[in-house]
């Protein structure tokens, strides 16, 4: 076993279009020895990898990274690029550790598709230890309701977003509180 570990990682996930690069938080699960992703219609990523391409899971600790990469654009200057082969690919400069992959979709719907993975190279680049911290977690759901919320103003998963909101403000540091009144700003 790699990196990646069994059942789904929510990784932030790079990808390219020509000499753009986007960042997202996304969930690669690795199952039975393949990995695999489920992107739904309307984000950059999901352009991105309609044709295929390559895709980096990132692996960063910061939680601000995660609600900023899942609302908005992040700038140039956060990526840098990673030669694999004969393959080149977009990764987060401060990740601490990545793995690249080439995707090819497997299936489409109108709403979705579902892409396969095929590993090309990981790498660590530094090891950080990373306690468990309930508020860094609550971030993680807090931001997947709230990508949703955004969309469909569903009161159900407000009452979600709060109840994180809650863990975040008692078990999270400063960056974890940072991270929540941005998540707040976005979905006021
Ligand atoms: C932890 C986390 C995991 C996510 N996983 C997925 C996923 O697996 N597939 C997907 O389509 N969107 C997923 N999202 C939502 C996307 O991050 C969101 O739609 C984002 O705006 C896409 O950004 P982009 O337009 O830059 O690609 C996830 C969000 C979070 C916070």
């Amino acid at each position: 076993m790699g990196i990646l570990k069994e059942g789904i990682n929510e990784v932030i996930a790079t990808t390219r279009s020509g000499t753009l690069c986007n960042a997202a938080p996304i969930g690669i699960r690795w199952e039975k020895g393949s990995y695999s992703l489920i992107l739904f219609f309307g984000s950059h990523t999901f352009a991105n990898l309609e044709r295929g391409g390559g895709i980096v899971a990132n692996f960063v600790f910061d939680p601000v990274l995660y609600v900023r990469t899942a609302f908005e654009d992040v700038e140039p200057s956060a990526f840098c690029e990673e030669i694999v082969g004969d393959k080149s690919f977009c990764r987060l400069a401060d990740a601490e550790a990545w793995v690249a992959f080439s995707a090819m979709v497997e299936k489409k719907t109108p709403r979705a598709m579902k892409i396969r993975l095929v590993h090309e190279k990981e790498f660590t680049e530094k090891i950080g230890l990373h306690p468990v911290n309930r508020g860094f977690n609550s971030i993680i759901d807090a931001t997947v309701h709230a990508t949703r919320y955004r969309l469909s103003r569903d009161p159900g998963l407000k009452a979600w977003i709060d109840y994180h909101a809650g863990i975040i403000r008692k078990c999270g540091g400063a960056r974890e509180l940072e991270a929540l009144e941005m998540l707040l700003d976005y979905i006021a």
